[in-house]
């Protein structure tokens, strides 16, 4: 199939190279040239596991093109993908400017049937925008041009983004045309695998579906945040509480990781721009406001404990930190926990030597010479006061303890992913604070 990706974000690129991938003929429109040929000549420039092979291969095979071409995208591909960005506004609604920017430009250029499908997260409704503004375009050229708009949100999570595009649990499709659904039915028959995975539903329905899966996620984090801090009063470790809870298979083990809180580019975004939704129709959701409160909350709840440690004076002190992307495996540092750390350990006038595998680059672009950068974990202990691991990445798992407390001043460690045994911790000789144990 021929199809035309608008966007080249996390979503877009990683939807059209997988695409592409499975044999389809895919174009890829970028307004920023730059981005455009650095993809041309096969350069990522972003950070996920296996997307810079799979580009290359598609881009080598001829089945991937990158062009700034408005006209040439859309008259390529008779399935129209729109991935363009959806950033909170400052009141957190979602900035949707991008999309009605798309949906003009088919508009302006379509001149046979086209299925335009929304895979960008857009508030509840966006998708009978689209068709609208199509229709005027249309309208203003005088010309009469069939076409459906459809939603088909995407559920890819960073650092597992090409697997989760490859092995989806479920492909979700919105739409109330009969020729898109099966335009759409065979774009996904190369995903299904073992069984049907594509649900089928009306438009708004699963334009919302999207916004309460992540909205669900975002709550059982804060959830189990909330119950790691009464859990560390009462002397109970959450680690147990949530393996207890896990095997109920109501619940289930994943996503109830007390932590530092949820960052990223969606779990924030998300709920903030599904309360925002919600409170336009006078429908407000209490519960996601607490789950925003707990998180921001949460982001600092170590630095709150250091601050009992070390008292008042934060002057000349050093805090080693482990891992600054929000979570492992990417180098995406929006939202991410330790940018909260390290502004609130900043302000308070102690200094901070950091290590990440892959995001010290993205950090240097946000925050410069404020921080220092150490070339690997050990070497960020050097004279540290204590030591914050904010990202549980694989390397941090099995340290060599011994060195570690050679290198550090104290032997304080602040662990936000818990990835040590307590016991065993003080065994070694390290004052230890995890979360909720
Ligand atoms: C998420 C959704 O999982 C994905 O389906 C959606 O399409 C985009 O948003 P992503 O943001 O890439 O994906 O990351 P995810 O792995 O879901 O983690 C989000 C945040 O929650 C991270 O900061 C992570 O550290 C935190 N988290 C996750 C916890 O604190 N505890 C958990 O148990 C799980």
């Amino acid at each position: 199939m021929k199809l035309t990706i608008i966007g080249t974000g996390y979503v877009g690129l990683v939807s059209g190279a997988c695409l592409a991938e499975v044999g389809n003929d895919v174009f890829c429109l970028d307004l920023d040239a730059d981005k455009v040929a650095a993809l041309q000549a096969g350069r990522i420039p972003l950070y996920e596991p296996g997307l810079t092979e799979l580009v290359q291969r598609n881009l080598a095979a001829g089945r991937l093109r990158f062009s700034t071409d408005v006209a040439a995208a859309v008259a390529f591909g008779t399935l129209q993908i729109i991935a363009v960005g959806t950033p909170a506004s400052a009141s957190g609604e979602a900035d949707v400017s991008q999309v009605w920017q798309a949906a003009r430009a088919i508009g302006q250029h379509m001149t046979d049937y086209k299925v335009v499908i929304g895979k960008s997260t857009v508030p509840v409704g966006t998708a009978d925008q689209v068709k609208a503004l199509i229709a005027a375009e249309l309208a203003q050229r005088a010309v009469v041009v069939p076409y459906a708009v459809v939603s088909n949100p995407e559920f890819l999570k960073e650092g597992a983004a090409v697997e989760d595009f490859m092995r989806p649990d479920r492909i979700i499709l919105g739409s109330e045309d009969e020729r898109a659904t099966l335009l759409l039915r065979s774009l996904y028959q190369p995903f299904q695998r073992n069984r049907e995975r594509l649900l089928l539903m009306d438009v708004r329905s699963a334009e919302l579906t999207k916004y309460a899966a992540n909205a669900m996620l975002a709550t059982r984090i804060s959830f189990m945040n909330e119950l790691a801090n009464l859990a560390e009063v009462l002397g109970a470790d959450i680690e147990q509480v949530r393996h207890g809870m896990g095997s109920d298979p109501r619940i289930g083990y994943d996503f109830l990781y007390a932590g530092l809180g949820y960052g990223g580019s969606c779990f924030p975004k998300d709920v903030r721009a599904l309360r925002h939704t919600a409170a336009q129709h006078e429908v407000p959701l209490r519960l996601l406001g607490a789950v925003e409160q707990v998180n921001r909350q949460q982001r600092l709840r170590l630095v709150a404990k250091l601050a009992t440690l070390w008292g008042g004076d934060w002057q000349g002190k050093r805090l080693a930190l482990w891992g600054l992307a929000f979570k492992p495996n990417t180098d995406d540092m929006r939202e991410a926990p330790s940018l909260a750390i390290i502004e609130a350990v900043l302000a308070r006038g102690a200094s901070v030597l950091a290590y990440d595998p892959v995001a010290m680059p993205a950090t240097r672009a946000l925050l410069g010479e404020q921080i220092g950068y150490a070339d690997s974990p050990m070497a960020a202990l050097h004279e540290a006061d204590a030591l914050l691991i904010a990202t549980e990445w694989k390397e941090f798992r099995s340290p060599d303890f011994e060195q570690m407390r050679a290198l550090l001043r104290a032997p304080l460690i602040m662990d936000g992913r818990n990835l040590y045994e307590p016991k065993r911790m003080r065994e070694l000789g390290f004052v230890y604070h995890g979360i909720g144990r």
